[in-house]
């Protein structure tokens, strides 16, 4: 728990807006933890807040136009607030901040702090300097030697039965399309005790399925609680001996680090959930190849090969970018045919944007706009079909729901399968946060509907 705001700090609101990848939704929320006991509070509109803060995602297009854009709209905004004689800090932070700092800055005047995502465990330190020096813009976009998680505060109470933690971060994979080895840095893997101790916490305070992040999650190797490095195979043996932590996730890999312990967690580990996001990016060779991905189609299948051995029932998913440059007919084809082979569960795809500095972007043999348009529109058509041929083979089945959160119709509640299907059904809202039977009775493209199984009740034991 964050300790609360000091009573003679004047009651200060603070506004988040994030972008982009689960990282930045712990990031956001951290950032929230951080500033709480300087006496912020969390509202949902810019508009009269103290602080608000631009958590943004650099990795595909037009972020910085986006950001700009936004900031425009702010500067009103802040305008108002100095109308009424306030002050409202206006923090960018996330990835773009990390690549265009000075940019902002020069571009965009009204901006006050600009922090990288290595560096804003000082936005408290960083906002009391923006308060004294009012119009002079900071910029903190250093990878600083000290690890920032050995200066966050205890996340504050999580306000759901889900939460994220974060365990590694960095990339050091360096795909030719990719911003990350350059905005987040090199690959960190936090001590298992730290992510030890914060897993418990959260259990504590009623979380009951943990997903672990990390930009390359499954290349962790952190110091174990015994002093050997661990792998994250072992550390989900750790997290899953917690009392209170039914489910575990881990989200985003990188095909090449499923190793065998991790394979293994697969099969022993009732708590560790039977879907993985799974990245591949191209069913091409020679678009791997390009792609600095470091391994072929075949190698992939083989890696999904294991992982059902290993848990039959497992559910994939992967990230599909169409129209790389140098990308032919007969690469896309690939790229369809591995959808097929594979059945995913739910994918996702975009169009190649090409990244300032990434090796990719000063490509020559950049596919035409309207070519990566209709590969888009032929590559979600396939991946649409999968996720509808998946959802429809469970209706029948009885899935074991965490309920999560209210439904969009009355009197319905919302939840998530093992397989991480969406599921909509008929509950009263005091099971809210439990995890229940329901039998599947439709199964559409995007989510399922169902009926509460009732449970019996536990005979005595003899
Ligand atoms: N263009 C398009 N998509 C990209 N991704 C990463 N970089 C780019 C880019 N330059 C996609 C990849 C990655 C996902 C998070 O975003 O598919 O897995
Ligand atoms: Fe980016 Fe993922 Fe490749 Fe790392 S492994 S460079 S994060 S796409």
């Amino acid at each position: 728990m964050s300790p609360p705001p000091d009573q003679n700090v004047p009651n200060k609101t603070v506004h988040v807006r994030s972008w982009g990848c689960q990282m930045n939704v712990y990031d956001s929320q951290r950032m929230v933890d951080l500033l709480a006991p300087l006496g912020y509070r969390p509202v949902d509109e810019a508009e009269g807040a103290d602080i608000v803060i631009l958590n943004t995602c650099h990795i595909r297009e037009k972020a910085t136009e986006k950001l700009f854009s936004e900031l425009g709209r702010l500067k009103e905004t802040k305008q108002a607030k100095a109308d009424a004689g306030g002050n409202m800090i206006l923090a960018v932070a996330g990835c773009v901040a990390q690549a265009e700092g000075p940019v902002i800055t020069t571009r965009a005047r009204h901006v006050d702090i600009v922090v990288g995502p290595q560096s804003y465990h000082s936005l408290p330190e960083l906002v009391a300097r923006a308060s004294r020096a009012k119009g002079e813009p900071i910029l903190m976009t250093d990878f600083p030697v000290e690890s920032k998680f050995d200066h966050l505060p205890e996340e504050a109470a999580p306000r759901g039965v889900t939460a994220f933690l974060t365990i590694q971060e960095g990339c050091d994979k360096f795909c030719s399309f990719c911003v990350v080895p350059y905005t987040r840095g090199a690959e960190f893997s936090r001590p298992a005790a730290d992510v030890l101790v914060e897993a418990r916490r959260l259990a504590l305070s009623g979380v009951r399925e943990l997903t672990l992040l990390g930009q390359n999650v499954n290349a962790y190797h952190g110091t174990g609680t015994d002093g050997a490095s661990w792998t994250l195979g072992r550390l989900i043996r750790s997290v899953a001996q917690i009392p209170g932590i039914e489910r575990i996730r881990y989200t985003t890999s990188h095909p090449n680090d499923m190793d065998e312990e991790l394979i293994a967690a697969h099969r022993d580990v009732p708590a560790l959930m039977p879907f993985l996001h799974l990245p591949v990016q191209s069913g091409s060779d020679r678009i791997l190849a390009r792609m600095n991905r470091k391994h072929t189609a075949a190698e992939y299948l083989a890696v999904i090969e294991r992982l059902r051995a290993a848990r039959p029932d497992i559910a994939l998913s992967s990230d599909f970018i169409v129209g790389f440059p140098g990308e032919t007919e007969k690469d896309f084809q690939a790229t369809l045919d591995l959808i097929e082979k594979v059945g995913f569960a739910q994918a996702y795809s975009f169009k190649y944007s090409p990244r300032p500095g990434t090796p990719a972007s000063s490509s020559a043999e950049a596919v035409p706009e309207d070519v990566k348009s209709a590969r888009l529109a032929r590559v979600q058509e396939a991946i649409l079909a999968g996720q509808m041929r998946f959802n429809r083979e469970c209706v029948g089945q009885i899935a074991r729901v965490l309920l999560d959160r209210a439904g969009s119709k009355t009197g319905q509640l919302h939840g998530r399968s093992p397989h991480m299907q969406s599921v909509h059904v008929a509950a009263p809202g005091h099971l809210l946060g439990q995890i229940v039977d329901v039998r599947i009775e439709d199964g559409r493209a995007l989510s399922l509907t169902g009926t509460l199984v009732p449970t019996e009740p536990h005979g005595m034991v003899a």
